[in-house]
């Protein structure tokens, strides 16, 4: 396991939005674990800034009832009691010049000298840019004693437009090698494996390309409802919350050339490149889809029109996906929990077996399993035992719980606090791909809004979505795959 790096300076990380959902579930968990493997610098202070007025201790018991909850049964508390002495908490408004001062004077109190600060956005995306203002305002950015970084979360913008001005704002304050803005599935180890699975390996990067590939897809699915983030969510809808972001990430890494090394803007150059070369999607290439009853979801508008759910054919025009078409999709409410992605490969030329008319040609399908069952799959062909010409389709499979035994998968915002920490922001995305994802998304969501839209269709919780994501892959003369759990739909 990589140690913590060596860096004498005291290190302070500053959490914006620190009585919110984020801090308690992902956050606080994470550099708990990061913690208790004496992963985090030396002599880190963890402070939040929230409007609540709580005091310390208040603030403390608060997290550790969440993280007890959070973790479960491996919860240590007496590892917590001693985690715990590193957090603080200085109520403020994020509005307010005054409380950054004073916000300030903690700080500096603490640090008690030259230090390195990690500034957290989570709070509502309307305080990103108020609270990168005030903090270059009381000169909170500069990086005259130690570096200032800064993690911004997701929702990058709501479009195009917002994304361009939140990086304007930013920058105006922010040095890009300062700013890491956080897509928490890159921060999988599936995800990221991709990348390793690719490039260190040279089994499959031969046959990784439009000669060998007939399809690509990508799913990722998810059983539950949009639950209580409904007033977020009714304003975005499944395009802006899921493919923006995440669903273009994992596009980009399966689908980007070999970078040079792995520095962060190495692998970024190459993915920015695939998200340019993505040709604009037809609406006819695109379902969108919303599950019944999600009207009826508090703070939801009783006529929404938002998509739960949608589906995308797109191509990604360079040499190596020439004409490889890439099928997309994402919703809420459906049968089960489950991210994934699948390479369909071309089907051999011809069948040397004595009867073929009895079978069919089949592909070869490696499957990558993000979540839950994380692994790798491979679909390949063998003779029915005792049958002279029968086909069978059988696995190779690989689980990450086989090489795990018994330990557990770090969450995705462990690996991204401790890169940020490290200062390494390979696994974050950069402004360019940020706004090239958005220019791919922003036409889809104003067909989808326009008069021409296709209709939005409706289809029951627990399904596996609408009729129309089944035809829409069917006139490629395909089906969509469930590698994790059904490799052989
Ligand atoms: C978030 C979206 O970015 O990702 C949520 O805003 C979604 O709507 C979540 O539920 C899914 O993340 P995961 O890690 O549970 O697949």
């Amino acid at each position: 396991m990589e140690r913590r790096k060596t860096d004498d300076k005291p290190t302070t990380v500053i959490i914006f939005g620190a009585s919110g959902d984020l801090t308690e579930r992902k956050l606080i968990p994470a550099l708990f674990h990061l913690f208790q493997e004496e992963r985090l610098p030396a002599n880190t202070r963890i402070i939040g800034f929230s409007r609540r007025p709580y005091a310390d201790q208040h603030f403390r018991d608060l997290l550790r009832e969440s993280a007890a909850h959070t973790i479960g049964n491996s919860f240590d508390g007496a590892a917590w009691e001693r985690f715990a002495t590193h957090i603080h908490y200085v109520p403020g408004d994020a509005l307010v010049h005054e409380d950054y001062a004073r916000l300030r004077a903690f700080v500096r109190q603490g640090e008690n000298g030259p230090a390195n600060r990690l500034y957290y956005l989570a709070t509502p995306p309307s305080l990103y840019a108020p609270t990168v203002e005030r903090l270059g305002a009381v000169g909170m950015a500069r990086e005259d004693d130690g570096w200032r970084r800064i993690i911004v979360e997701k929702p990058f913008g709501h479009d195009l437009a917002s994304a361009q001005q939140l990086n304007r704002d930013l920058h105006a304050v922010f040095d890009e090698h300062q700013i890491y803005r956080i897509d928490h599935y890159l921060g999988k180890e599936t995800a990221q494996n991709i990348l390793f699975f690719r490039f260190a390996s040279l089994i499959f990067e031969p046959v990784w390309d439009r000669r060998y590939v007939s399809s690509v897809q990508i799913t990722v699915a998810e059983s539950v409802g949009v639950g209580h983030r409904a007033r977020y969510y009714d304003q975005a809808g499944v395009l802006r919350d899921m493919f923006q972001n995440h669903l273009l990430q994992l596009l980009a890494l399966v689908a980007m050339e070999p970078p040079a090394s792995f520095n962060a803007d190495a692998v970024r150059n190459e993915k920015a490149k695939v998200l340019g070369a993505i040709r604009p999607v037809l609406p006819s290439d695109t379902v969108r889809a919303q599950y019944r009853g999600y009207c009826n979801t508090p703070d939801v508008a009783p006529d929404s029109q938002t998509a739960t759910y949608a589906a995308l054919k797109l191509y990604v025009d360079t040499w190596r996906w020439q004409g490889v078409p890439f099928f997309l999709r994402s919703g809420k409410a459906l049968a089960e929990k489950s991210s994934e992605v699948s390479l369909e490969f071309q089907c051999p030329p011809r069948l040397l077996l004595d009867d073929a008319s009895t079978c069919s040609l089949r592909s070869n399908v490696l499957t990558i399993c993000i979540q839950p069952d994380e692994g790798i799959h491979l679909k390949f062909e063998m003779k029915e035992p005792g049958s002279s010409s029968e086909l069978r389709s059988v696995d190779m499979d690989f689980h990450y719980r086989s090489i795990l035994r018994g330990r557990r998968l770090p969450d995705a915002y462990e690996r991204l606090l401790l890169d940020a920490l490290n200062g390494d922001a390979s696994l974050f995305t950069r402004a360019d791909e940020i706004e090239l994802a958005w220019r791919l998304i922003d036409p889809i969501q104003q067909a989808w809004e326009g008069p021409d839209a296709p209709p939005l269709e409706i289809y029951e919780a627990g399904s596996w979505g609408p009729e129309g994501a089944n035809a829409l892959i069917r006139r490629s003369g395909r089906v969509w795959r469930r590698g994790c759990c059904d490799h052989l739909e």
